[in-house]
C-alpha cells in the first residue's frame, strides 16, 4: 500500500486505524469526524498547545468531564470540547461568555466542598508550588478511574521566568517543582509534553517513586529536567497518547 495516501482515523469501537486517504474522504461518521480532522492535523504538524493536547486526549479517551484549575481570559476553557465542563477561579471570565459551572473561589475552597469525580483535570491556578502541590494531590483524590491530569508551564525558560512572587510579564511560577515533589510521594506516570511552555501529564500508576538526589534550585532543573520530569517531544507525545489503545 502506497502509505502517502494513508490518513489516521478513529471510530469508538475500533479506536485509531489507518484507512485510505480516499475512505477517509467518504467516512459518514459524524461525531468522529471532529476527531478524525483532529488527529490528521496533528500528524500533519499542526501545532500542539495545552488546548490541542486536552482536546485530543479528551476525543482518544472518550473522557465526559473536565476540570479547569484557573480560567484566565477564558479562551481555553471556552476551546475545550466536553459536554460537562467545570471552571473555578476566584476572579472568572463574565459568566455569559462560559458555559458549564462557574465556581468563583480559590481551588484550595473548590476541593474543600467538592463531591464528584472528573475524567481531565487541567490545573493552570496559582502557579506557586505549594499550591499546584495541593491541587495535584486534591486532583488525584478526585480522578475518575482511567482519568488524566494536565498541567500547564512545567517548563520555564530562565530563572527569572519561574520566579516566586512573580516578577516578569511571561511567567511560569514554580509549577515545575510541585510535579517533581509529587513525583517523590506518589505512584504517578508523569511526563511533560514539551510544547507551550511544558504540559505536564499525570496518570496514577504502578510506577516507582522518584526522588532526586539533587537540591530542587534551578540551576539543577536545567541540567536535570529531562530526568526529573520525564520530558517528552510533541510526537512522542501523538504515538504514546493518541495512537495507543492503553
Ligand atoms: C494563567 S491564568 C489561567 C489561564 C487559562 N487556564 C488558560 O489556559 O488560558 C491563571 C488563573 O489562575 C487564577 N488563580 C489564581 N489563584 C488561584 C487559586 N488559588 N485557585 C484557582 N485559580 C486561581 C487567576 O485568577 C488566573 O485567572
Amino acid at each position: 500500500m502506497d502509505t502517502d495516501t494513508l490518513v489516521l482515523a478513529s471510530d469508538s469501537s475500533r479506536g485509531p486505524t489507518w484507512v485510505p486517504e480516499e475512505q477517509y474522504r467518504r467516512l459518514p461518521w459524524d461525531c468522529e469526524g471532529d476527531f478524525i480532522q483532529c488527529i490528521a492535523g496533528l500528524l500533519e504538524g499542526e501545532r500542539l498547545n495545552r488546548t490541542t493536547i486536552i482536546n485530543s486526549l479528551i476525543l482518544q479517551y472518550n473522557y465526559q468531564s473536565y476540570l479547569e484549575i484557573g480560567l484566565g481570559s477564558g479562551c481555553n476553557y471556552q476551546d475545550v470540547r466536553c459536554d460537562d465542563k467545570t471552571g473555578v477561579d476566584p476572579t472568572p471570565p463574565p459568566r455569559h461568555a462560559m458555559t458549564g459551572s462557574i465556581h468563583a473561589t480559590t481551588s484550595d475552597e473548590f476541593f474543600a466542598v467538592n463531591e464528584r469525580c472528573f475524567d481531565i483535570v487541567f490545573i493552570d491556578g496559582l502557579h506557586h508550588a505549594d499550591q499546584v502541590y495541593r491541587d495535584i494531590e486534591n486532583s488525584l483524590l478526585w480522578l475518575s478511574e482511567g482519568g488524566i491530569i494536565v498541567c500547564h508551564d512545567m517548563m520555564p525558560v530562565t530563572e527569572l521566568q519561574q520566579r516566586v512572587p512573580r516578577e516578569t510579564k511571561a511567567w511560569t511560577g514554580d509549577c515545575w517543582r510541585a510535579l517533581v515533589r509529587a513525583r517523590g510521594n506518589r505512584e504517578i506516570e508523569v511526563c511533560v509534553v514539551d510544547t507551550d511552555w511544558g504540559c505536564g501529564l499525570i496518570k496514577p500508576a504502578e510506577q516507582p517513586v522518584f526522588q532526586p538526589k539533587e537540591e530542587l534550585a534551578f540551576e539543577n532543573f536545567q541540567r536535570c529536567k529531562h530526568a526529573w520530569l520525564n520530558v517528552i517531544s510533541v510526537a512522542e507525545f501523538k504515538i504514546r497518547y493518541l495512537l495507543s489503545q492503553n
